[in-house]
């Protein structure tokens, strides 16, 4: 920034800029996650000081017992020695599908339900699967906001992608945009968050079914990211076998991948397990050009046998033996995991007031009809700040996040993550918006 140094910030300015320095990204706003993890990390050291972190999206609670008490219970049993199945141990893939039917009243045979080295590997790929499918659709359409790293993984693959921010396409308006991109017969697949990551704005049933029938009407594969399973806390998806169901897309199309991931639902980050789940129709589609470009017959094999056989050839053993066990619990009625989670958007609620009596607004404000819901994100603007001046400035003030540019969002402001904020935490945020708001006039 440009003008002098604002004095008697929580922290200190000078220190702040010389750790951006060091940091040698163009600007702030284009910092990666991670980036900006290692930022703050480091201006704490220097100064003491700790920030309201709302960068990254670690779990802030304990990893699910269930899950640590059978992993341990496998590792004991020597599983370490051997090497899981590529495609996922039986009770993984069992409890996998039961879970599927319970919570969203969808059949997905064990067959397709496949561990992977979290979402980030089912994510990686689908993409690279996808696009080796049929000569002419190189292409992946991201419908935006959404979760960086997975367009890195597309520029580290070198495969394109188009992408849109879904903003202002919400309901039936979403049929003519996303049409407008399949039209051109370039599209292999669509990837969405429902939840989103940012936004928090969660797709209904509506436009799930006009995603679905795209899908059907052009052939193309229809990637949908649950990494927030159940956690659109507006409904009671709860109970097993019992509605309202985590809506999905594939309720309308038999082509797609589920990505459920174990990080947020069941806290389980650190051990890296996912699922994909691959529908029937999919995991046994032949396409002639992904036999000639991989050598294999059929979607699932080239999933399993080509991309994770030569990526990580297979998921931890004992993790998966935790995974088991947590799908089992829930399934069984044993283990309410959304009741575990729910702490996320009591604390999105608390925290979204403190911003906004403090002059921010919250970007992603409505989801349809109704006021966009509390939980693991939400985004904030501020008035007259570019998302990269913004969260420039609240460095100073000892608050991190990171700028929705790096979303794909059109839009300006930042997403803030409540995860690693503490309740003890809740004064000094107070504090330091009031103070923001107080060296920041809105005029
Ligand atoms: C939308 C989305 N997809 C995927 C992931 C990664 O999940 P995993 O930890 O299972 O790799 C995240 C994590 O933040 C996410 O927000």
């Amino acid at each position: 920034m440009k003008q002098s140094l604002p004095l008697n910030t929580p922290i200190n300015s000078a220190i702040v800029e010389l750790k951006i320095k060091e940091l040698k990204v163009p600007t702030i706003g284009e910092a990666s996650i991670r980036e900006i993890v290692q930022l703050v990390t480091s201006i704490e050291a220097a100064t003491g000081e700790q920030y309201i972190r709302m960068e990254m999206g670690i779990p802030g609670l304990p990893p699910t017992q269930i899950g640590v008490d059978a992993e341990i219970a496998a590792l004991k049993k020597n599983v370490a020695s051997a090497y899981p199945r590529i495609d996922g141990i039986q009770s993984l893939k069992e409890e996998t599908s039961r879970f599927l039917k319970l919570f969203m009243n969808i059949d997905v045979l064990p067959e397709g339900c496949v561990p992977t080295v979290g979402s980030m590997e089912g994510s990686y790929a689908s993409f690279l699967v996808a696009g080796s499918c049929t000569k002419e659709r190189d292409t992946a359409l991201f419908v935006d906001p959404g979760f960086p790293v997975q367009k890195q993984q597309m520029l580290v693959m070198g495969q394109k992608y188009e992408s849109f921010d879904v903003f202002d396409f919400r309901g039936e308006k979403l049929r003519e945009k996303i049409e407008s991109y399949l039209a051109k017969g370039n599209i292999n697949c669509i990837i969405y968050s429902n939840p989103n990551n940012p936004a928090w704005i969660c797709f209904d049933e509506n436009e799930l079914q006009i995603i679905g029938e795209l899908a059907n009407k052009y052939d193309v594969i229809i990637i949908e990211d649950l990494a927030y399973f159940g956690m659109d806390f507006r409904l009671d998806l709860s109970t097993p076998g019992v509605p309202p169901y985590q809506a999905t897309v594939a309720r309308y199309t038999d082509k797609y991948v589920l990505l459920v991931s174990s990080s947020k639902v069941f806290s389980y980050a650190g051990q890296r397990i996912g699922m994909m789940a691959i529908s029937d129709a999919l995991y046994n589609r032949h396409y002639p050009y992904l036999e000639e470009r991989l050598k294999v017959i059929g979607f699932g094999n080239a999933v399993v046998h080509r991309v994770l056989y030569s990526m990580t050839s297979g998921t931890s053993h004992s993790a998966q033996y935790a995974l088991a066990a947590m799908f089992k619990a829930a399934n069984d009625g044993q283990f309410n995991f959304i009741a575990d989670v729910k702490e996320y958007g009591e604390k999105a609620k608390i925290m979204k007031q403190l911003f906004l009596k403090n002059g921010f607004q919250i970007v992603y404000h409505t989801d349809l009809h109704q006021p966009v819901g509390d939980g693991f994100y939400f985004t904030i603007g501020y008035p007259g700040m570019k998302g990269s001046e913004l969260l420039h400035r609240l460095l100073y003030y000892g608050i991190s996040a990171i700028s929705l540019g790096n979303t794909g969002s059109s839009k300006e402001g930042l997403r803030a993550c409540v995860s690693s904020v503490s309740r003890s935490q809740f004064d000094t945020l107070a504090q330091r918006l009031e103070q923001f708001h107080h060296d920041f006039p809105i005029s």
